[in-house]
């Protein structure tokens, strides 16, 4: 498996696969892969002749220093992953801090119509332009024909979409569905730091999720909001931080429900330390 530090020498290699009109796929990721990434690259590898799977932990997304130090950095380990893929399409480009941000280490501002300042962007200070500075420093380099998404990370799936409408960026934005453990716990590299109580309590915020759509059908948002505040209020283990129910394409939260429009539920909640995200398609 071919593994780039060097940007310079990723995008001479692109570029001379460009050149013989290949499509190139792009899975970014901030590495501790687990199969929810693998399916992205799986499909990226279906839709595209070559993929380039990025891994860095971005400085700049992390509102809490103390997550930023505890996020996982296993590169070897993720290089083993991605090689079980027998595939040598596939190029892992790992850059230094350094070669993305040089020695000022900041975001851009961005606004994306508000989509921004819902959720986590409420509860993340600073999160989305950490976020949307580092993916478009990494189109730059990588400039694929299509990126791949997950419904993981739904607010951010949306922000990168506006981003690349608003820079009018050549690529295909394209958004993957969430792959889960056998008990219904979304995979996300943060489960590794999850005590065996915590492990054992996280699937029922996925079993709440799913309560919350069936109730969805026949009470008001309101009324499902309360009823999934008076459920975590009794887990002991788990701290819910929101729960929201919105528009899925703007994020604004639902006032009057429409049978017209497309609405999800969205949980943060903390398990320990552990903040982990989920999110359900309510119709
Ligand atoms: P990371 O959390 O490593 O996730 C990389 C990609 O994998 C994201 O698009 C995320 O939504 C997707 N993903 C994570 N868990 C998933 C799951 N269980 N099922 C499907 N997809 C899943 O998201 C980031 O990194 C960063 O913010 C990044 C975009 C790389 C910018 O730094």
């Amino acid at each position: 498996m071919r593994v780039l530090q060097d940007k310079k020498k990723l995008s001479g290699i692109l570029s001379d696969h460009r050149n013989q009109e290949q499509n190139i796929g792009f899975v970014p990721t901030m590495g501790a892969l687990h199969d929810g990434h693998l399916s992205l690259v799986q499909r990226a590898l279906k839709e595209n002749d070559l993929v380039v799977v990025s891994i860095f932990v971005n400085p700049t997304q992390f509102n809490n220093h103390k997550d930023l130090k505890k996020y996982p950095r296993t590169l070897d380990r993720d290089v083993e992953t991605l090689e079980s893929l027998k595939d040598d399409r596939v190029l892992i480009f790992a850059p230094a801090v350094d070669d993305i941000y040089g020695n000022a280490v900041t975001s851009e501002k961005f606004s994306f119509n508000g989509l921004e300042h819902a959720m986590e962007g409420k509860f993340r200070p600073g999160h989305f332009d950490g976020v949307a500075t580092v993916v478009h420093r990494l189109f730059q380099i990588v400039k694929p024909r299509r990126a791949y998404f997950g419904k993981k990370d739904f607010q951010q799936l949306l922000i990168i979409k506006s981003l690349v409408k608003q820079l009018k960026l050549p690529v295909e934005v394209v958004g993957c569905e969430i792959k889960r453990e056998a008990d219904g716990l979304a995979m996300s590299s943060r489960n590794l730091r999850l005590s065996r109580k915590h492990r054992e309590k996280a699937p029922l915020i996925y079993e709440i999720l799913k309560e919350s759509k069936v109730k969805f059908g026949t009470i008001s948002a309101a009324k499902v909001t309360e009823w999934v505040e008076a459920r975590f209020a009794k887990i002991a283990a788990l701290e819910l931080e929101y729960f929201i129910i919105a528009e899925a394409n703007t994020l604004n939260p639902v006032k009057r429900k429409s049978k017209k429009k497309k609405y999800r539920a969205f949980i943060a909640a903390y398990a320990g330390d552990v903040r982990l995200i989920d999110n359900i398609a309510l119709n």
